[in-house]
């Protein structure tokens, strides 16, 4: 096991865990408890940033920060195209949701979560007109009837017609004519969509540009079938404009090229393959093809903003004893306080007790107690299976097993509550008890299972800039080399 890193200064400004003891302790520990616990009311542990942003690449920032940035400005505003622009907002971005006219109705409440009428600017497509006597709710996007595709050809023996149908909605949606509209965003009934971490990534691409935009399936079977390239539907993708212009020329003919293609996004892939554009991956879009507990998959997030979160009817609710709907909604809490920081996944080390803890920020934390590698704290926990065979794996990242010995795993917290602090944000969260069965009674895990608050406390919001940084240093890495 390698050492542990000692705490660094955070470069995201200080996060200080507060860790709240309980007074009910057990008589066998309580001695023990007192002696630590005693010490602890008052903790503070600055926080280790795991993955590529090592400390020699953050240390330049207070000195350079200001020349970083105006240098990329220069980049991307400048008039290297030709055209300045102001910078995208959600104003830019015209939706195209797949839904149907039967079930709309049991299916809004994922798009009622994210939707803002009057704001949000976009359509539900729908294969008829809902019946008459029913009013459009006008918290629903306004929805459009999607044009016949009868003579198109569709072959594939295990998937529906209603592919084309969806397929075709970047085209409707283009031809509507617009005024405004830099980014395409398709997106089904079931997929929730951040929007701010939404517009926060598609403005770091130049919409002049062509760009197709997403992510793959969580499920190496489901990308070894469907394609690698291609953006999952169900997660979303956005495709600028001047793609969308292209892709409109050509779609229907691809439609029929490839009649054999299951779903709509990979017709749209297949498109793409004759266009030439290959898809950009952005790690925040999740098609969620997983089945079981997606509990692994958000408490390991990668360092990207959260874009989207699909299939949540078909994977257990994300928090504990709260119904799906109701767990987005908690998860929805925490992110309006804070869209770029949502389930942003950072660890540190307590010392004083050999104590790992890993926060999920916005959703759970983790407490080991013990000193685990970083290697292997930031690997999933795998509480999921595959989409297609329910098996476990491969997927697309490392996971690690959640082993069913409570000694073998870490005391997990959930989010209870979130507030405004300043600048910053209290999030607490409370340890869950039920939910992952026995607690370990080794006397190691006592003082931890003590803890039944985190208080998590940040004093400024995860800039945009901070995305723009991430970027810029991948940039000044690859630049050293050459
Ligand atoms: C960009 O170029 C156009 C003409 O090509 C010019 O009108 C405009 O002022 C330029 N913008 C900036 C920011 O230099
Ligand atoms: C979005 O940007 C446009 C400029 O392209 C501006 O006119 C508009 O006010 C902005 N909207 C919002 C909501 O910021
Ligand atoms: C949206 O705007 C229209 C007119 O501009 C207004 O009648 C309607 O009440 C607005 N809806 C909401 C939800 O703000
Ligand atoms: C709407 O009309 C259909 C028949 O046309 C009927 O079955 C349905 O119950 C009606 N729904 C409401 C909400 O009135
Ligand atoms: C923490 O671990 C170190 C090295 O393994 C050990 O020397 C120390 O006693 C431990 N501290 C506590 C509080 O268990
Ligand atoms: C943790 O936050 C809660 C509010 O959620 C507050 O009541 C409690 O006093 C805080 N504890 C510490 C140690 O700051």
């Amino acid at each position: 096991m390698s050492s542990p890193t000692p705490s660094i200064q955070d470069p995201f400004k200080a996060w200080k865990f507060l860790v709240l003891p309980t007074l009910k302790v057990s008589d066998v520990f309580s001695l023990f408890l007192k002696a630590t616990i005693a010490i602890c009311t008052f903790v503070s542990i600055s926080l280790v940033f795991y993955s590529f942003l090592n400390q020699s690449q953050w240390q330049p920032c207070p000195e350079c920060h200001k020349s970083l940035i105006s240098d990329h400005m220069k980049i991307t505003n400048g008039n290297v195209s030709g055209d300045f622009y102001e910078k995208t907002n959600i104003s830019h971005v015209l939706f195209g949701i797949g839904g149907s006219a039967k079930t709309w109705n049991k299916r809004r409440h994922y798009t009622e979560l994210w939707w803002m009428p009057n704001i949000t600017r976009g359509y539900v497509w729908l294969d008829q007109k809902p019946p008459e006597n029913r009013t459009w709710p006008d918290t629903s996007p306004e929805y459009k009837v999607s044009a016949d595709t009868s003579r198109f050809k569709y072959t594939c023996s295990y998937g529906s017609r209603s592919a084309l149908r969806i397929a075709r909605i970047v085209k409707e949606s283009f031809e509507l004519g617009e005024e405004n509209v830099r980014w395409f965003v398709m997106g089904d009934d079931d997929t929730v969509f951040f929007i701010e971490n939404l517009v926060m990534v598609l403005a770091k691409y130049d919409h002049n540009q062509m760009y197709y935009i997403g992510g793959n399936s969580e499920s190496v079977e489901q990308d070894v079938i469907h394609s690698y390239t291609m953006a999952y539907g169900g997660g979303g993708f956005a495709i600028s404009y001047p793609l969308a212009k292209e892709l409109v020329r050509v779609l229907d003919g691809c439609i029929d090229r490839y009649a054999s293609f299951y779903g709509s996004d990979q017709k749209i892939q297949g498109c793409m393959s004759e266009i030439g554009v290959p898809l950009t991956k952005e790690l925040g879009f999740h098609q969620v093809d997983i089945r079981g507990d997606p509990y692994g998959l958000l408490a390991a997030h990668p360092l990207a903003p959260l874009v989207s979160l699909h299939h949540l009817d078909y994977v257990q609710s994300i928090f504990p004893k709260l119904n799906r709907i109701d767990s987005v909604k908690k998860l929805i809490s925490s992110y309006k306080m804070d869209p770029g920081r949502v389930l942003q996944y950072s660890f540190c080390y307590d010392l004083t007790r050999n104590w790992s803890v890993s926060a999920s920020w916005g959703y759970t934390i983790q407490i080991h107690p013990s000193l685990m590698p970083a290697k292997q704290l930031e690997s999933a926990f795998r509480t999921f299976q595959t989409w297609r065979s329910w098996s476990n794996g491969p997927f697309t990242f490392n996971t690690r097993p959640m082993s069913q010995h409570p000694c073998l795993r870490p005391v997990v917290y959930f989010l209870d509550r979130v507030e405004r602090v300043g600048d910053g944000t209290l999030t607490t969260y409370k340890r869950s008890v039920q939910e992952f069965g026995q607690v370990c009674d080794l006397p190691e895990y006592a003082p931890v299972l003590a803890v039944k608050l985190v208080n998590v406390t940040t004093s400024t919001s995860l800039k945009p800039d901070i995305w723009n940084l991430v970027s810029y240093f991948s940039l000044l890495a690859f630049l050293e080399k050459l």
